[in-house]
């Protein structure tokens, strides 16, 4: 039996190390999206596969067709002990716009025990965690209580496509007893949580064509079709006044998951300080749902992003020739990615106005995921978690999308942990995105607890 005690210790005394070396890494500007970032992202790989060797993983780089793959492995445990592999990102989102960050997005900066950077929680910080539980087991006792391999990738924030092949290519590599992942949020402060739903994802551009340049508006408009405003009737198209989707058949294969409505329903919610956490004037959606059944069980269709026109400072009389709209639908289960992105591409030419052509393209996509919450390995989350928290987790679902996991599970044949460390109000993929210094120590212990907690 290894000393827990030891590895605690190993933490709590190495704990300014591990923050300073986090900050290396949110240094590093890992924009996965970005082709002028690309020499960053390998080194930020290049990076944490040094700081994984460190911590005694036998570690390989493998390259992609995009960003490389990281696989750190140690089997010292032996054939009888299980496997847990831990799976992580360290790309992130891009840190624009640049003008609404309190201090710059790769200097992180804590604040009212809060590190502020880009990437600190999504994922770098939640990623390295884990380095340093494995760092603390290996130097304190000499071995892992349980067999790991760490894997990490450098896409994440572009939809996973080197990794889907990669995992499918490399099964017997990964193969493994429980996949663990640190990528999603707490309930609240204080609050551990074990996240038992992501939904899916698929991701439209739409580009709307009229004339063949732009026109004076008063000389041609009033008789040729303007983008921008079939644009608009289009997106207008996708919700009825309750907030539900008109896209036919959209709605078809959507599990109702009475046991976990009714489970939802048991957790608190306050509207008022979610309507301050996110600083809107009231909170909308689609009608008959609560705002967890919204975000967690129920798909959406929403614009990211849109293009048209004279955006510049006073006014510019013109007819746009072109418009383009960025729209994203959430899934859950067990609606299909296919079937989604043709029922949406099917709607669109369906309401598309005359007098301009419209273009759909399908950018990526991900299945949505439901944990089953049976068999040890959410004991064991549940007990690590309770452990570095001092109280009992809370189960809650998750809005987000992380692609690769229902993949885990279908190709690897094993369940996967969702044990974020992130917290409401935490501005990923935004400006002041922050990750607590504390979720970032107590999320140390309870990964070195857990793997103590798998191997006994
Ligand atoms: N860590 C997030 C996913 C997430 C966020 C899970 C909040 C649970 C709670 C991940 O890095 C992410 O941003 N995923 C993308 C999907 C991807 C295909 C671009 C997302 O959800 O938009
Ligand atoms: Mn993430
Ligand atoms: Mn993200």
């Amino acid at each position: 039996m290894s000393n827990n005690g030891a590895v605690s210790g190993y933490i709590d005394a190495n704990l300014d190390r591990f923050r300073e070396e986090l900050f290396e890494f949110l240094r590093i500007p890992s924009v996965s999206a970005r082709s002028e970032h690309n020499d960053d992202t390998r080194e930020a790989a290049e990076w944490l596969m040094q700081k994984m060797k460190h911590a005694g993983l036998e570690t390989t780089l493998h390259e992609t067709a995009g960003h490389p793959i990281l696989v750190g492995e140690w089997r010292g445990a032996g054939s009888d002990a299980p496997t847990v592999l831990i799976y992580g990102h360290y790309d992130v989102q891009p840190p624009e716009p640049l003008d609404l960050w309190t201090s710059p997005a790769f200097e992180p900066e804590i604040r009212d025990g809060r590190i502020y950077a880009r990437g600190s929680v999504d994922d770098k910080g939640q990623l390295y965690l884990h380095v340093k539980a494995i760092e603390a087991h290996l130097k304190a006792n000499g071995r892992l209580p349980v067999n790991v391999v760490m894997l990490a990738e450098g896409e994440e924030e572009v939809g996973s496509e080197n990794l889907m092949p990669f995992v499918e290519k490399h099964v017997d590599l990964l193969k493994t007893d429980a996949v663990v992942i640190s990528d999603s949020t707490m309930f609240a402060p204080g609050m551990p949580s074990i996240g038992v739903s992501l939904r899916g994802l698929a991701y439209f551009e739409i580009r709307v064509r009229g004339a063949k340049s732009d026109l004076h508006s008063g000389s041609y408009g009033g008789a040729v079709a303007n983008p921008a405003t079939a644009l608009a009737r289009i997106i207008a198209s996708f919700h009825d006044d309750d907030g539900h989707i008109l896209i036919d058949g959209f709605y078809d294969d959507v599990v109702a998951a009475p046991e976990f409505v009714e489970q939802i329903r048991t957790l608190p919610f306050d509207e008022q300080e979610y309507i301050a956490e996110v600083g809107a004037p009231a909170l909308v959606g689609e009608k008959g749902y609560t705002t967890y059944e919204r975000l967690w069980i129920r798909p959406t269709c929403e614009v990211n992003g849109l293009l048209s026109g004279y955006t510049e400072e006073g006014a510019k009389t013109v007819l746009p020739a072109y418009a383009m709209a960025k729209v994203s639908c959430r899934r859950v289960p067990d609606q299909d990615p296919k079937k989604i992105e043709k029922l949406f591409q099917k709607h669109v030419e369906k309401v598309a106005p005359s007098g301009v052509t419209v273009e759909v393209l399908v950018l990526h996509g991900g299945k949505p995921w439901r944990a089953r919450l049976e068999g040890s390995l959410y004991e064991a989350g549940a007990r690590a978690l309770r452990h570095a928290f001092g109280r009992d987790v809370i189960y809650a679902g998750e809005g987000g999308s992380i692609p690769i996991v229902s993949e885990f599970e279908r190709v690897l044949g094993a369940p996967a942990l969702l044990m974020g460390f992130g917290l409401p109000g935490e501005n990923a993929h935004a400006p002041d995105e922050w990750m607590s210094v504390e979720n970032f120590e107590k999320g140390t212990h309870a990964s070195a607890r857990l793997l103590e907690e798998l191997g006994s």
